[in-house]
């Protein structure tokens, strides 16, 4: 079990950085915990008007949910690491990034980290769900909606694809399932805005 747990802890580390905080520190940019939803994640750094820092979060936030598993699936074995603790560690990446150790355990929503993390356990998976938050981003223009209808799908597509694209896996189907929830209510504000008309629309850039 040993180096599942350290494969865990390590994929919990590498997800507590909220590239959010540490791209927009570099670029000499405000804190995107000051403004627009607060929240650091490459939606809200998008309302600073930098696209190229809210692709930079969004690609590495990405990464930092694919690697792990990515490492595990191809590296893992000899360790005796599998399917299983690949999934777990994608989980502790997106743990990661909503309670981040090195920046008070006040994280983010873990869209593009689990978006990284579904890529890394079934490319084909990672594509449907993200194709699936592109229609939606496309046609309503709400970030945070497309995150939840994706998350939504994202269970759903690993059954409808198990047996045909890719072996059913328990732990993998647990994972996903813990990771869609935690994801939804993590946008419960969101949903509150959405409900009441005030949530703001991709493209809209923060006030203050
Ligand atoms: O990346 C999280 C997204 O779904 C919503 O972000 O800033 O609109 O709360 P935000």
């Amino acid at each position: 079990y040993l180096p599942s747990l350290i494969a865990i802890v390590l994929s919990y580390l590498l997800g507590s950085l909220s590239f959010a905080v540490i791209v927009s520190k570099a670029l000499g940019m405000a804190d995107p915990r000051s403004y627009g939803s607060k929240n650091p994640g490459a939606t809200n750094v998008l309302r600073s008007g930098n696209k190229g820092a809210a692709l930079a979060t969004l690609l590495l936030d990405a990464v930092k949910g694919w690697l792990p598993v990515f490492l595990i699936h191809h590296l893992g074995e000899p360790y005796g690491l599998g399917t299983g603790t690949a999934a777990l560690a994608g989980l502790a990446a997106f743990l990661g990034h909503l309670f981040p150790i090195f920046f008070g355990f006040q994280g983010g929503k873990g869209v593009a980290t689990a978006a990284g993390a579904l890529l890394g356990i079934e490319w084909l998976l990672g594509l449907a769900t993200g194709t699936t938050w592109l229609i939606i981003a496309v046609f309503f223009r709400y970030s945070s909606l497309a995150s939840i209808v994706a998350a939504f799908f994202a269970p759903a597509y690993y059954l409808i694809g198990g047996g045909i694209a890719w072996p059913l896996d328990r732990e993998v189907m647990l994972a996903l399932i813990a990771i869609s929830l935690l994801l939804i209510w993590r946008h419960r504000e969101n949903i509150r805005r959405l409900s009441a008309g005030t949530e703001s629309r991709l493209g809209s850039k923060a006030k203050t």
